[in-house]
């Protein structure tokens, strides 16, 4: 039996914490606004979407939803990340990933002012992030790393796997696990014998897309799980990368899908817009 890391429950009191400081900061003449900029019609990066704009309105954010056409060029969407890094009552600025293949994703954030990149995805803020001076942190990694906080996970010494090497977890979450001083490895679709790699962790983090492939076999008894997959199984429920019912038994900590990385994520996005709007007052 583990306990459940209730990534929900978490979410929602730094969600209550920042209601409190937008409060405040609105008395200082700043209300955060987040602008949110989504291309094509992908069906789960608009629930994505919907979802982080609901979050920032029941904090008091205000937000500006740009949904743009699949055809869009790459000169027209670089206007659109211009526009808001122009307009001073633009704090944050998303472009919710993945884009349509015909758009250079990597021109597209490196336009962002890297003091409105709220997913922390600018090469500036991924560089400040390795050399141990961040400013702004990708989320998913970020909300697992509150995680381990709230809930007293040791770090230091750990041996920490990590299964996805992608820019947005994989790698920023191995920065953050050595800063930490745990003992990481970052595995991926081609590391060999990956099971075995993976049952020598304390630590597992698990963000490799592919629908409930982390078994009892993968799990040293005692570990910390943590399940940063969002899939849908063949009845359509929604399910991680993770089989629940084979691991939770035998881990010590085990986060939930849904409920669990999910909505620290965006709780994580909020926080930094929050704090890209007080940061603002400083110029
Ligand atoms: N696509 C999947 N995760 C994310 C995220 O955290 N931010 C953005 N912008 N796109 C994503």
């Amino acid at each position: 039996m583990s306990e459940l890391i209730k990534g929900n429950l978490l979410a929602k009191k730094i969600k209550e914490e920042l209601k409190i400081k937008t409060i405040e900061l609105k008395k200082q003449g700043i209300t955060p606004k987040l602008a949110v900029i989504l291309v094509g019609n992908d069906p789960a990066s608009q629930i994505y979407v919907n979802h982080k704009e609901k979050d920032a309105k029941e904090i008091g954010f205000l937000t500006e939803n740009q949904h743009l056409d699949e055809t869009i060029t790459q000169e027209e969407l670089l206007s659109f990340v211009q526009k808001y890094n122009e307009d001073s009552s633009v704090h944050g600025i998303l472009v919710q990933l993945p884009m349509p293949s015909h758009i250079n994703s990597d021109e597209i954030l490196l336009a962002i002012d890297p003091k409105k990149d709220v997913d922390g995805f600018h090469p500036m803020n991924m560089g400040r992030l390795l050399l141990g001076n961040p400013q702004m942190i990708p989320s998913t990694p970020h909300g697992i790393m509150k995680m381990f906080e709230e809930y007293d996970i040791e770090l230091e010494g750990k041996n920490a796997v990590i299964i996805g090497r992608s820019n947005i977890v994989g790698k920023p979450m191995s920065v953050l696990l050595t800063a930490k001083n745990a003992t990481v490895t970052l595995a991926h679709s081609k590391t060999k014998d990956l099971a075995k790699l993976a049952s020598t962790a304390d630590i597992l983090i698990v963000a490799i897309g592919v629908a409930q492939m982390v078994d009892e076999t993968y799990i040293k008894p005692g570990a910390v799980v943590i399940d940063v997959g969002m899939n849908r199984n063949a009845a359509g429920k929604l399910v991680g990368d993770v089989s629940f019912e084979k691991v939770e038994p035998i881990a010590s900590f085990i986060t939930p899908v849904p409920g669990g990385v999910g909505p620290m994520t965006r709780a994580m996005l909020m926080e930094q817009t929050y704090l890209a709007a007080k940061n603002s007052i400083k110029g």
